[in-house]
């Protein structure tokens, strides 16, 4: 099986530095709301990559929840990827919007948000998917998925207040230091922006080959 023949050409967008705000965040929120603004589903959908101390990298989907000065999801932190940014808290996000032909790459440190920030998220969710993260080890082996429902229901059963945030579950936030920002274009001439933090806080802002 091969796929030399799937081949696109994107065009009708260009990402130029005359056009590019000095604070990239600034960039990455209009690309998102511009993705948002197309009801497409899990237009929050980004690869989270992560990196154990023994060097093997491992991506998964993850949904941005929050943006404030980094990039906020929820997950469970006894999870696969909570053990390798436990070890090591470099990590990388990758968004692809596919209806604007543009990818964005981000890389930086991540910290857990505050006990009470994750709180605020966990009680804003149904009750369902509340219980839904009780019952679920993520990332441990099960016997079989009726153990999981199993647990699921009595969750279920109990009353509202005792469906806890269990404190291995929570947000953890990225704090990009570097960004690039792909627009896909004509014949492969793509454009490559990137921001680089500078020790002052600034961004040094370039242009790479496609
Ligand atoms: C569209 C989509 C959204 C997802 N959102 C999350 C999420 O926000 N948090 C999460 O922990 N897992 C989410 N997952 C599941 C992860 O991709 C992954 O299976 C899980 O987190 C376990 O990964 P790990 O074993 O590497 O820790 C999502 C999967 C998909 C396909």
């Amino acid at each position: 099986m091969e796929f030399h023949g799937l081949r696109q050409d994107y065009n009708g967008r260009e990402l130029v530095e005359a056009n590019c705000p000095a604070e990239p965040i600034v960039l990455f929120r209009t690309w998102f709301e511009e993705a948002i603004a197309t009801k497409a589903s899990d237009m929050n959908a980004m690869v989270l990559s992560t990196a154990s101390l023994d060097g093997w990298p491992s991506g998964r989907v993850v949904l941005l929840k929050e943006l404030d000065h980094g990039f906020v999801w929820y997950s469970n932190y006894d999870s696969n990827k909570g053990k390798d940014i436990m070890a090591n808290p470099r990590a990388s996000l990758t968004f692809w919007w596919e209806a604007f032909s543009r990818q964005v790459r981000l890389r930086g440190f991540v910290e857990k948000v505050a006990p009470e920030h994750s709180d605020a998220y966990f009680y804003s969710r149904p009750l369902g998917s509340r219980a839904g993260a009780i019952a679920s080890a993520q990332s441990k082996q099960i016997e079989s998925r009726e153990v999981l429902e199993n647990r699921y229901s009595e969750l279920l059963s109990k009353q509202e207040s005792e469906l806890k945030r269990p404190e291995n579950w929570g947000g953890y936030r990225l704090i990009p230091d570097y960004f690039e920002f792909w627009q896909g274009r004509e014949s492969r001439m793509h454009d490559r922006i990137f921001y680089k933090r500078e020790v002052d806080n600034s961004w040094e802002i370039g242009r790479l080959s496609p």
